[in-house]
């Protein structure tokens, strides 16, 4: 138990645990890249340490892809697009691949989300219940898409040839050698949204998992060629972002390049894929959204769900309802309940079952978390839970609740990403539409009311790519997610994504 400055006592249990032995067998030696089918070291030999983010120790190693291994990894993906067995399936065999990758990935789902606890710091039980099984089910939904991605017949006039008839239709191709760089708040199912869509499509990938969370993505690499994917179809480059990440997004021969993570490093895709070969670019980017509590909501939901927007996966979600705004009558109900809910959130190690919440990922992400706590404390925000570290093993910070919170505060403008909410009250419900949509992100909001009608005309007003209503967080593999304005460029899931991974083309027969 460790006191946090007198105001509550928090469990924290950072004590010894045990690795199962087939997850201990996985980290017994270096893992290896995936090129062309193949495991394989890095060109250079070198690799680096994976680290366990509740105790800071390193619990494996693997290997450092750079500039020469993205190199041989896009020409695997290439040869494995213009010429091979995978070009020649059928949409059918497509989908069956992906479902029996879902099969693998479900029969494998505890060693899953023990490597995802282990490299996150994530609570197992939730990865048990959300992580893997969203990434089975992700799967499943694009397998079943690979036999129905259609064109369309298209009368036309041309009325430069009156008389000619034609005949006009559109293919839908995949769109080549992706890349796809992703992040480490949930390693395997970021993996999964991005394989998903490229994978129905008939796409070739060069994956690159975040340097801070590797392991998910290899252990699937491996369910991959189980489940009979021809060589080169998907190749898995660990590596850092300035290296392999850079090499990845400027590319030549690189198709498409399919990112999530900060805007900062969004920016640098744009930039690099530009002075490129101008690949196509998706993003999926930072969030600072709005979670509106309205005067008529029924507080025993609002409550918890603003506690849940905000502290999921310790705030490091791109979608965290960040930006609390609650109508002034219900403000110190509602505050309240939110600080008590905070408070009594158990954090420690994600392998205890009944941990509820883990350390941030990575000790960059602590210190930056502490920086902006000490910001917004230093502006005049006030801790009405959380505030600070707990301990000094580990990566773990209180559930935070500020107040007392300015409009101007950085620890309102800028993206977190940590268990961070900063609460304001507001008056008029039309008003706060502007002020929920003040910022350079676009990615979710969500409104509490039991006025139905009230939420949907806050939905239509919401510039934002997912809206919530009486619910947060709420993910479904057949619901597009992304975000407006600088939150990214085009979706994952649902059908949208897979025009992304599609180029159309106009095919005109003369009759
Ligand atoms: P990041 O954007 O640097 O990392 C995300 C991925 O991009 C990683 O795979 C990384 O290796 C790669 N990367 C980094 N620099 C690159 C480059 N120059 N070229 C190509 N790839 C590159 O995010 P980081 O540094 O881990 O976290 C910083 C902040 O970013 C967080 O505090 C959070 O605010 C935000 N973030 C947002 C995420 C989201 O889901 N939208 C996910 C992760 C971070
Ligand atoms: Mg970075």
């Amino acid at each position: 138990m460790i006191s946090n400055g007198g105001t509550y006592i928090m469990t924290v249990t950072v004590e010894s645990y045990r690795i199962s032995d087939t997850v201990s067998r996985f980290l017994s030696r270096p893992r290896q890249l995936l090129i062309n089918g193949r495991w394989v070291d890095a060109a250079s030999g070198k690799t680096f340490e994976v680290v366990n983010p509740a105790t800071g120790e390193t619990v494996g190693r693997v290997a450092e892809g750079e500039r020469e291994d993205i190199e041989r990894a896009v020409r695997a993906a290439r040869e494995a697009f213009e010429d091979s067995p995978w070009t020649k399936m059928t949409p059918s065999e497509r989908g069956r691949l992906l479902w029996r990758l879902a099969d693998l990935l479900e029969q494998n789902l505890d060693e899953f989300a023990e490597l995802e606890t282990i490299d996150n710091g994530k609570p197992i039980s939730v990865a048990r219940f959300a992580d893997v099984p969203l990434a089975v089910d992700l799967f499943r939904y694009m397998a079943g898409w690979a036999t129905k991605i259609e064109g369309n017949t298209i009368p036309i006039s041309v009325p430069y040839a009156p008389g000619a008839e034609f005949l006009s239709y559109t293919l839908r191709e995949p769109v080549g050698v992706v890349g796809q760089i992703i992040p480490w708040n949930f390693p395997l199912l970021m993996a999964a949204w991005k394989l998903g869509p490229a994978l129905a499509t008939g796409c070739t990938v060069v994956l690159k998992p975040a340097e801070q969370t590797p392991l998910s993505a290899l252990r699937l690499g491996e369910l991959i060629l189980e489940a009979g994917y021809p060589d080169g179809v998907v190749n898995i480059v660990t590596g850092f972002g300035e290296t392999a990440g850079a090499a990845l997004a400027s590319h030549p021969d690189v198709d498409k390049v399919a990112f999530t993570g900060s805007t900062e490093v969004g920016k640098l895709i744009v930039k690099a894929a530009g002075e490129s070969n101008l690949k196509k670019v998706t993003l999926e980017l930072g969030g600072k959204s709005p979670n509106i509590v309205l005067k008529d909501a029924d507080l025993d939901l609002a409550i918890p769900g603003a506690a849940n927007a905000i502290f999921f996966n310790h705030g490091q979600c791109c979608c965290a309802g960040s930006r609390l705004y609650i109508h002034k009558q219900i403000f110190d109900d509602v505050i309240d309940g939110v600080a008590k809910y905070a408070q009594k959130i158990r954090v420690g190690h994600g392998l205890d079952p009944k941990t509820q919440m883990g350390p941030l990922v990575s000790h960059d992400q602590l210190t930056r978390v502490c920086e902006y706590l000490q910001s917004g404390l230093s502006e005049g925000a006030k801790a009405v839970a959380g505030g600070k570290r707990i301990g000094d093993t580990g990566y773990f910070v209180e559930p935070t609740v500020l107040v007392n919170t300015r409009h101007d505060m950085k620890v309102v403008q800028e993206e977190i990403f940590g268990p961070v909410v900063t609460a304001m009250p507001f008056e008029d419900p039309e008003e706060i539409t502007p002020v929920a949509n003040d910022t350079v992100y676009g990615l979710a909001a969500a409104v509490w009311t039991r006025d139905i009608s009230k939420g949907h005309r806050l939905a239509r007003r919401l510039k934002a790519g997912s809206v919530w209503v009486n619910c947060y967080n709420i993910f479904d593999a057949a619901l597009p997610f992304g975000g407006y304005k600088q939150s990214g460029w085009g979706r994952e899931m649902g059908h949208a994504a897979l025009d992304l991974y599609t180029e159309v083309k106009a095919v005109t027969v003369q009759l």
